[in-house]
């Protein structure tokens, strides 16, 4: 028992110590696999010494009882609020406005990334947490203890000594990108129904009356300021008080510095902003707040927000809109895609007229209706997309949307296979619509390459019968296309100097370009280095093709399919004959592909090639690369500024490279000389 009471004792250290390191300091001393290998021992220890268990222990986090409603809380200081600034000239007023009151010249602030999550206190008292608070309305809010323990990155305890006897510190609880989209990824594949972004997923997570709920939600917390305090004296500066928090164990953004004045805070905005993608937390700003605590004091505050703290907002991600209208849109291979018409908004930095709807579940899923005002939400580089419906706001002619039964473009019929989402025009090439969107494939840069044959011009010319299929560009005569609208002699001699150029190609890119099913630029690459010819992939049999790494019999059977079609032959003949061509491969078997068979991602930017550079290198030692890390995901490459990938991949405990290993991997498999 009392080796037992030792043991349970040195291995708390140890977890609470290895916790710290990697919630706190973001270096991580031991395997994943150690540290739970450690938690197992204790909790095998507890469970056979029910009476050693405290209620700080690290097995605490999981498995309180539910609650049958949220007690309130009084905060002992007021949890306040920011005033807002969505321009530089609001900061300059806002700067202004502090050394007029305080009598400087210049004021040195702390500048912090604004969290999109929700504001907690939680109080600690001799070192132990007891409780922990939402925001409420600033005076009350409701007991979340139970939940926020379960909060790895939140110690049950302080280290060291030398905290305060009573320390209530405040921070944001919030979901990472990672965690909420693996989540919505679960409901979604469970149909049931998803967030609409981080800040709400973390807020329902930590409004959970059963705890063991909570603690399956991937929620993480950042520290940046404390309420009441007694016992001991902090420091008088809000960064050196950041710095104390860390000391005992509490986790401060990373992304914190002090800055000199205005011109200092608008640096960091723009700094910070340029990072927002890249970071794997949603941010909807930068929060300012001086950082002398006794020039704090002399400010005060007006109403419920302090004079001495401004939030920085960056542009919305989320806006409301009407939807106006659910059109469908026919892609290359038939897929019938539902599209929102919307009122157009500004969000994301940009105006927005259309949204994807993805598919006829989704759009019954999310219950979205013609009418309804919908949440538009676009953020960084993604596609817009309609988050959500408000119900409250839903008029009462608003329209469900039906799929129709015939293609918009051909009329053919349109059918769904079952189990799959997606609904499928079976026109084929006989659809005006899939045959365009063949050519803009077949145009585009990862495929033939033509300059200047964009989408537009495409429509163009297949409407006014100028082009049926791919093979039909290489016929056109500069005559012909000058006149279209927009196409000048320049333009029209420019297309066809294009167009004679994009004849020299790789195997790969043909292939790619020919838009056969499930064959995207990966697997045309596959193809091309394991069989070298066009004319070996043309008469390889449904076996031949599933041993190319990464060819399944789905995909075998779409290229044996392909080259089944009398027309497709006739279409690749027309392209041979007009010219195309491609170096000669010499065989590669995939003996000599050294990362056959291994998957690969590539994120944040390489200072010495660019990503697709990157990716063909990859691809020609056999590598699959893909664009988003799963559970199937061997490797992931690591540029500067990765962001979500990076900790998804850490996450999963992915194997990761940075730029510098990468080389240096490349260098190793080069078969060439020198
Ligand atoms: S300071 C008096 N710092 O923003 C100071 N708040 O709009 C009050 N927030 O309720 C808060 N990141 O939920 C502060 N670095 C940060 C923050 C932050 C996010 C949230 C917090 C607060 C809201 C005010």
């Amino acid at each position: 028992m009392k080796d037992a009471s030792k043991r349970i004792q040195q291995l708390r250290d140890e977890i609470n110590h290895h916790n710290y390191l990697y919630y706190v300091q973001d270096e991580p001393e031991i395997p994943d696999a150690e540290y739970d290998r450690c938690l197992r021992e204790l909790q095998a220890l507890e469970s056979k010494y029910p009476e050693l268990i405290t209620p700080d222990s690290p097995t605490q986090r999981v498995g309180a009882e539910p609650v049958k409603a949220f007690g309130q809380i009084r905060h002992k200081l007021p949890m306040l609020s920011l005033d807002n600034a969505f321009s530089d000239e609001e900061v300059s007023d806002f700067d202004r406005r502090v050394r007029e009151r305080l009598q400087v010249d210049t004021v040195e602030y702390v500048a912090e990334p604004k969290l999109d999550g929700l504001a907690v206190s939680i109080r600690y008292e001799n070192g132990q947490l007891v409780q922990a608070a939402t925001r409420g309305d600033g005076v009350t809010g409701e007991d979340v203890t139970h939940n926020v323990r379960t909060i790895a990155s939140v110690p049950l305890s302080l280290r060291g000594h030398d905290y305060p006897p009573v320390l209530e510190i405040r921070g944001e609880v919030y979901m990472p990108k990672a965690g909420f989209q693996q989540m919505n990824e679960r409901a979604k594949a469970k149909g049931e129904k998803e967030f609409v972004n981080p800040r709400n997923a973390a807020a329902g997570s930590l409004r959970q009356l059963d705890p063991r709920v909570s603690a399956e939600r991937p929620l993480a917390m950042y520290c940046y300021g404390v309420g009441q305090v007694e016992g001991l004296a902090l420091p008088d500066k809000h960064s050196d008080v950041l710095s104390s928090l860390r000391q005992w164990g509490l986790r401060v953004s990373p992304e914190i510095t002090t800055v000199q004045g205005v011109t200092g805070l608008l640096k960091y905005y723009r700094i910070l902003g340029d990072k927002r993608d890249s970071l794997p937390y949603e941010i909807d700003g930068v929060v300012y707040k001086v950082n002398r605590l006794d020039q704090r004091d002399q400010l005060g505050f007006v109403a419920r927000a302090p004079r001495w703290a401004i939030a920085h907002k960056f542009p919305a991600q989320e806006e409301l809109t009407q939807l106006l209208d659910i059109e469908v849109q026919v892609g290359r291979t038939g897929a019938i895609t539902p599209v929102a018409r919307l009122e157009p908004v500004f969000v994301g930095g940009v105006t927005v007229s259309n949204a994807t709807l993805h598919n006829e579940d989704e759009v019954k899923r999310k219950d979205v209706r013609i009418g309804d005002t919908v949440i538009v939400r676009r953020a960084g580089d993604v596609i817009p997309e309609v988050a959500a419906v408000v119900l409250s706001k839903r008029p009462k002619n608003a329209k469900p949307f039906v799929m129709p039964t015939q293609c918009p473009v051909c009329g053919s019929d349109v059918i769904k296979i079952e189990g799959e989402a997606v609904a499928r025009c079976t026109g084929g090439l006989f659809c005006a619509a899939q045959r365009k969107q063949a050519i803009k494939h077949f145009a585009s840069r990862k495929a033939m390459d033509i300059d200047g044959l964009g989408d537009k011009l495409v429509e163009q010319l297949s409407d006014e019968g100028l082009i049926h299929d791919v093979a039909d560009l290489y016929t056109l005569k500069q005559d012909q296309v000058t006149g279209l609208e927009r196409m000048g002699e320049k333009s029209a001699a420019n297309l066809i100097e294009a167009l004679e150029k994009s004849k020299h190609t790789s195997l790969p890119r043909f292939l790619f370009a020919l838009g056969i099913r499930e064959v995207g630029e990966a697997t045309a690459q596959s193809l091309a280095n394991y069989f070298a010819t066009l004319e070996a992939i043309e008469t390889a049999s449904l076996e031949q093709l599933q041993d190319v790494p990464d060819v399944g019999p789905v995909v075998a059977a779409h290229i044996l399919a392909f080259f089944q079609q009398p027309h497709n032959i006739e279409v690749v003949e027309k392209l041979i004959q007009a010219g195309i061509n491609w170096p000669v491969i010499e065989h590669v078997a995939e003996t000599e592909q050294p990362l056959a068979g291994q998957v690969i991602v590539l994120t944040g930017s390489l200072s010495t090639m660019s990503r697709d550079e990157a990716k063909q290198e990859l691809q020609a030692l056999g590598a699959k690369v893909t664009g988003s890390v799963s559970k199937k995901t061997d490797l992931v490459i690591a540029g500067t500024e990765a962001g979500s990938k990076l900790a998804k991949a850490q996450q999963l405990d992915i194997e990761i490279l940075d730029e510098a290993q990468f080389i240096k991997m490349l260098k190793v498999h080069d078969k060439s000389p020198g």
